[in-house]
């Protein structure tokens, strides 16, 4: 294949050039930055937690569902980050009396001190957030679970990941993209928070999964009545 070459004369140009693209740069990067949260976009972004807790081994290996910590999700605009004592049903300190508490997993874990810290003092855990769209977008997640859409297509493979990190842009084309097309995103609402779950059976191909999500998202879509609106005012109220 032929590759384009620039022509020699315009080699002088190209140190302007530098120049230019270096201060554009700059001047978008702050207009950015102004316009947009700075998590918004940031895919991947990952930030460090106070206390090292594992999706992987808590979602992942101990199995337990989504709902057992975000328990708001079906009922509320917000998913809440679980209340310290959540954590204590399983992670409590030793008592007072020195003799390990009934559900006491890794009852003296330094990793644990922030969890035991919050239940002396009531204050809760200094959790980071990790997605956070901007305050002028209405989102809203009952809205969604309840009609199909599972955790799995908003944020990745969370039972996998012992960091949570952001797995989609969360940009508005990504919100209307599925909005105009919802029907390979949806499944049975039992199985919103099983995030190895697929349309298809174990062995298909690729293609004769898609196939079958596409029927399948077709079929919940006319039944349910789902019709996820694009216009301006359902995301920005
Ligand atoms: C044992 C409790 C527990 C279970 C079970 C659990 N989570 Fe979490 N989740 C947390 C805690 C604590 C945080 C905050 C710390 C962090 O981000 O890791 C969190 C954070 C998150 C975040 C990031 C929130 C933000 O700050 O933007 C997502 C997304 C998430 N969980 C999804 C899931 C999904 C999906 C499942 C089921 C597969 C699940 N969680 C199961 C406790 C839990
Ligand atoms: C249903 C019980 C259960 C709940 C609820 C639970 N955990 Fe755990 N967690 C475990 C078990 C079991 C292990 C240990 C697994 C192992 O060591 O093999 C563990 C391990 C941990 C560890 C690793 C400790 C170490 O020293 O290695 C941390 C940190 C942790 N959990 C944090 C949390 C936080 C934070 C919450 C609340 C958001 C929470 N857990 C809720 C059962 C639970
Ligand atoms: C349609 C996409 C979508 C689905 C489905 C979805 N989420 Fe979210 N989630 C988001 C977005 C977007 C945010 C950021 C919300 C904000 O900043 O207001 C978020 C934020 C969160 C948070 C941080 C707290 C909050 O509400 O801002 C947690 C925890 C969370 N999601 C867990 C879950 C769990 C668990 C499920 C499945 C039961 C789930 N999400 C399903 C898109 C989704
Ligand atoms: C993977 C598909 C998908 C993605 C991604 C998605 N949505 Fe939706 N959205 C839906 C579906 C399906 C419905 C339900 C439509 C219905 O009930 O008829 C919905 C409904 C809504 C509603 C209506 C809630 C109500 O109160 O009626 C709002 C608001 C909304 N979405 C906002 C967002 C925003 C903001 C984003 C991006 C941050 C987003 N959605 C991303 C599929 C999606
Ligand atoms: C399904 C949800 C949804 C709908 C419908 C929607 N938006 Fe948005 N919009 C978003 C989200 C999410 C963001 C934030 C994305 C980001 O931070 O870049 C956003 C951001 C914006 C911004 C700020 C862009 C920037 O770069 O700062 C404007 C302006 C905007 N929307 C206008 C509109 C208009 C006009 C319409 C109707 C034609 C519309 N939106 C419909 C979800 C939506």
């Amino acid at each position: 294949m032929q590759r384009f070459l620039f022509p020699r004369w315009t080699n002088k140009f190209l140190a302007l050039l530098g120049v230019l693209t270096a201060a554009g740069g700059a001047y978008a990067g702050v207009l950015f930055l102004g316009a947009t949260s700075p998590i918004t976009l940031n895919t991947g972004y990952r930030p460090e937690q106070p206390v090292p807790f594992s999706h992987a081994l808590h979602a992942g290996e101990l199995k337990m569902d989504c709902r057992y910590c975000h328990n708001s999700v079906e009922k509320s605009a917000h998913s809440t980050i679980p209340a310290t004592q959540t954590c204590i049903n399983c992670h409590s300190p030793k008592t007072a009396a020195g003799a390990p508490a009934l559900s006491a997993v890794h009852s003296e874990s330094l990793k644990l001190k922030p969890v035991h810290e919050s239940w002396r003092t009531g204050e809760s855990v200094d959790w980071i957030r990790v997605h956070r769209l901007p305050d002028y977008v209405y989102f809203n997640h009952s809205a969604h679970v309840t009609r199909g859409v599972s955790c799995v297509t908003c944020h990745g493979r969370v039972d996998k990941m012992d960091i949570v990190h952001q797995a989609k842009d969360q940009s508005m084309t990504w919100c209307i993209d599925c909005h105009r097309n919802p029907e390979p995103h949806l499944r049975p609402v039992e199985e919103i928070t099983n995030l190895a779950w697929t349309a298809g059976a174990e062995g298909d191909s690729e293609e004769e999964q898609k196939a079958k999500q596409l029927a399948l998202g077709k079929k919940l879509k006319a039944e349910k009545n789902i019709n996820p609106q694009t216009n301006c005012a359902v995301c920005h109220r």
